[in-house]
């Protein structure tokens, strides 16, 4: 990765660097556990992007601090994020793979957004309201102004494309936001260029939201009580297979229509599963079961699964036995994240007059 066009133009004499670049930046949380959502709604879309973007993928560990933390696991769990990126197929060597914590330049950028940002804008955020649950006071600080973190995530690194799961959605609105009233207030160039590239969120069209093999209207988390809910990335054949036999179902065939669809969640989030693993338009996964029992859909689908997350399993495996591997590959992703940050934060000092320009 390079900053090859940078200085094309600049903005109140700073210049502004990386501004052309497509480059794509998204995170994962290391909370433990990573399941199928993860994977299908967003680190396979990582991969992806690789031929067309410069990539920066993090390990966000200061997220993860915003639930109950334990210093005793986050590293572990880290690095298992790491290991999830590389064993999908994320080339190290061409592209940056980083924890957060290692580049304190997402801090300093959050608290300059944090007085960018309103504080109305903040009270809507959704995903707050469920995971701060009714005891909404004794939540942290750091869970209300998350979304704060993300962008400056996202914008430290002047990213143009965010690929996320559905569910982030709502974070992507606001970083967008941000970065709008931080290039009007403080940097809208002569040229019509701004500062901050206003990020577009790239969200698939299957399988962004995949749902609880229990629960078809609840989204599959790493929080939920029930591992039965969840394929977790490292799951063997057999778990795989068992988990989803068990997976809810309803009385009813299989339909031939999207809309009959619509009532029943769960044949929806099975047959979204069985196109996204498939590489199939939904339509075409809904004609291939029409009229057939949910059991045929979960023969193909546990096959399919198998095939797919076992190898990636594997491989996690391996690298994870090798801490010091991954540790190493974090040092470098940092190192190098860090010079571009910085390099932006030169900028946003002296654009906001905290140094001379
Ligand atoms: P996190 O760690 O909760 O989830 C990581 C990614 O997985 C996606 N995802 C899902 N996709 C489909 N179905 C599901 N059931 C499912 N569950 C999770 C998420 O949408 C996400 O893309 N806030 C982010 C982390 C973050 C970030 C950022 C993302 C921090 N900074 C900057 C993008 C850009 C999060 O909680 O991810």
């Amino acid at each position: 990765m390079s900053d090859s066009s940078s200085q094309q133009f600049s903005i109140k004499g700073v210049p502004i660097k990386g501004a052309h670049i497509k480059r794509a930046f998204s995170g994962v949380q290391p909370t433990g556990g990573l399941h199928l959502g993860n994977y299908l709604g967003a680190i396979q879309h990582f991969v992806a992007l690789q031929d067309s973007h410069e990539c920066l993928y993090c390990v966000v560990d200061l997220h993860a601090m915003t639930a109950a933390h334990d210093p005793t696991t986050i590293a572990a769990h880290s690095r298992e994020v790491a290991a999830a990126f590389i064993a999908a197929g994320i080339d190290t060597n061409k592209h940056i793979v980083f924890a957060q914590s290692h580049v304190p330049q997402h801090a300093e950028l959050a608290w300059m957004l944090e007085c960018v940002a309103r504080v109305g804008w903040l009270s809507r955020m959704t995903q707050f309201k469920e995971k701060a649950g009714k005891d909404r006071e004794r939540a942290s600080v750091g869970l209300y102004v998350y979304p704060i973190l993300m962008a400056a995530d996202i914008l430290l690194y002047h990213s143009t494309h965010v690929p996320v799961g559905d569910d982030q959605k709502q974070h992507l609105e606001l970083a967008r936001a941000i970065a709008q009233k931080f290039n009007n207030d403080y940097a809208t160039g002569a040229t019509g260029e701004d500062f901050f590239p206003v990020p577009e969120p790239l969200i698939q069209s299957r399988a962004a939201r995949v749902m609880s093999l229990r629960d078809g209207t609840k989204k599959m988390s790493k929080s939920d009580a029930s591992a039965a809910s969840r394929i977790v990335l490292t799951d063997d054949a057999d778990t795989i297979a068992r988990k989803i036999k068990k997976a809810k179902t309803d009385p009813d065939f299989l339909p031939d229509n999207a809309q009959a669809l619509e009532t029943r969640p769960e044949a929806h989030n099975l047959l979204s599963l069985h196109a996204a693993l498939a590489d199939m338009a939904m339509a075409q996964s809904i004609e291939h079961f029409a009229g057939q029992s949910f059991a045929a859909l979960k023969a193909d689908l546990s096959d399919r699964l198998i095939d797919r997350i076992c190898p990636l399993g594997d491989e996690m495996r391996r690298l994870m036995a090798d801490a010091a591997a991954l540790d190493a590959i974090l040092a470098t992703g940092a190192a190098r994240a860090r010079a571009i940050g910085e390099a932006t934060m030169v900028d946003v000092r002296r654009l906001l007059g905290l140094i001379g320009a």
